[in-house]
């Protein structure tokens, strides 16, 4: 299959390098990236042109055709992505932010789509490394989940579930995020919330269950919360604070998309939303 990955970060180095050596990998990226890839390395100047190494370059906002499939690591609502989206058979996404969901869902129409959500932290670019290497590295799900299992070189390295479970997931652990956020990555203070995040993940999951039609999720526990950020940093073979204030600092504003899903979500369903309102208000400030 020809493979399109938007975007050039640490999930499309893994998702690209985990795909069998029969698909042909194209990175799709911005305009002012292709100038300075182009300028700056001679391997990519080489392979825009001529598919050395099966990987191509494309510029988002070139016409993209002839690819069987696209698979966006940036938000479809990024300017240029759905245009990218709109020509491949089968599209996918790494979301896990609702309304981004929706947006693929959208922009498909009646063709396969689907979301591969990465189960690693992912850093640095060339190399790119991730951790915990030697287990299922994506989950998949949606119409397109066979395709996109296809793709991996090792059936183990893919996992498919319903659509809900990734999205549930990420309202489990992203209100932690959006805690640490808040508390400028400091995980001691954090910490010191692990009830009040509890509270604004439990809300978010059931916000996310009943649009996803999902079964009713168990609470979060604080304990558990307090635990994970407790035990992280000492299990992780990397700089916890440094990886999630360089990552997650960077990802603020899809941080804040999902914060304000999940209360649209929480009120259109009926369901108490104050405890992530409380969480928004503090991340925004
Ligand atoms: N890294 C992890 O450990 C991890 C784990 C789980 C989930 N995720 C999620 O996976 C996604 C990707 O993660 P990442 O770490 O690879 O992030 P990243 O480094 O920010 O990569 C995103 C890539 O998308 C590109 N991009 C953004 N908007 C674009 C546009 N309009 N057109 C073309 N390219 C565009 C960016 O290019 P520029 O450099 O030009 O901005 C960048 O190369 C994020 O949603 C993240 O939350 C990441």
């Amino acid at each position: 299959m020809r493979v399109l990955v938007v975007g050039h970060g640490p999930v499309a180095g893994v998702l690209a390098t985990s795909m069998a050596t029969g698909h042909r990998v194209g990175f799709a990226v911005r305009e002012r990236t292709a100038e300075s890839r182009l300028v700056g390395t001679r391997r990519l100047r080489t392979a825009r042109r001529v598919e050395r190494r099966s990987v191509e370059l494309v510029t988002a906002g070139e016409r993209a055709t002839g690819w069987d499939m696209v698979i966006s690591t940036a938000s479809p609502a990024s300017p240029g992505v759905a245009e990218l989206l709109g020509q491949s058979p089968i599209v996918a996404a790494v979301t896990q932010v609702p309304s981004e969901v929706e947006l693929l869902r959208e922009l498909a129409g009646d063709r396969p789509w689907g979301l591969v959500v990465p189960e690693f932290f992912a850093g640095g670019a060339d190399p790119t490394w991730w951790w915990p290497p030697a287990r299922v590295r994506f989950t998949v799900a949606g119409p397109a989940s066979a395709s996109l299992r296809s793709l991996f070189t090792h059936p183990r390295w893919s996992r498919t579930a319903p659509l809900w479970a990734p999205l549930v997931s990420a309202a489990a652990t992203m209100p932690v995020v959006a805690g640490l956020h808040a508390e400028d990555f400091d995980l001691t203070a954090a910490r010191r919330s692990s009830r009040r995040l509890a509270a604004a993940a439990t809300q978010a999951r059931n916000a996310v269950a009943a649009e996803f039609g999902a079964p009713a999720p168990r609470p979060v526990s604080p304990h558990a919360v307090r635990v994970a950020l407790a035990v992280l940093p000492r299990l992780a073979p990397f700089d916890v604070p440094h990886y999630l204030r360089g990552h997650f600092g960077g990802h603020g504003t899809q941080t804040l998309r999902m914060l304000r899903d999940w209360v649209e979500l929480g009120r259109r369903h009926g369901l108490p939303a104050d405890r992530i309102e409380d969480l928004l208000e503090r991340v925004s400030a």
